[in-house]
């Protein structure tokens, strides 16, 4: 049995996660987990659309789930997927895991095992934030990011 939080938990929760996607246009299936500064981890996975464009991203999935279930403090993010090497979450992913949790940490893993890790930071070093929505301080005092 594993203890909930811990880097094993967190990445049989995304394979579970990428198991269950729903890929049958690009058979390209993701599993994402989040894990919270308290240990819960919440999971997403890829859900496509015949209309290309309605479907989401495994990132943006958990994302979701987290807010849902009232998940905060968001540090790390873990994504699977049985493409030969690691891949970062595409850019649209991106933005929103920077507003959400600025500070995350992401890896991503294969199935064949192969490896890589980034920051939120590095992969999007000058987001689009709430501090441009200049027209109203109500905005700012609204989001996550202030
Ligand atoms: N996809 C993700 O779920 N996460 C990413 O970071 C990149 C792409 C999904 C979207 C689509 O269902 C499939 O992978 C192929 O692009």
């Amino acid at each position: 049995m594993n203890v909930p939080g811990t880097a094993q938990t967190i990445e049989q929760a995304a394979l579970s996660a990428m198991e269950r996607a729903y890929a049958p246009y690009s058979q390209f299936r993701v599993g994402a987990a989040l894990r919270s500064r308290d240990g819960r981890v919440v999971t997403g996975c890829n859900v496509e659309n015949a209309a290309f464009p309605s479907g989401i991203c495994a990132e943006r999935a958990a994302v979701a789930a987290a807010v849902v279930q009232g998940v905060n403090d968001l540090e790390e993010l873990l994504v699977i997927t049985e493409a030969e090497a690691p891949t970062p979450p595409c850019g649209m992913c991106r933005q929103v895991l920077q507003e959400m949790a600025p500070g995350l940490h992401i890896t991503s893993l294969t199935i064949h095992g192969a490896r890589a890790e980034w920051g939120i930071a590095e992969l999007l070093p000058h987001p689009f934030t709430s501090g441009a929505l200049v027209h109203s301080q109500a905005v700012r005092n609204s989001t996550r990011q202030g």
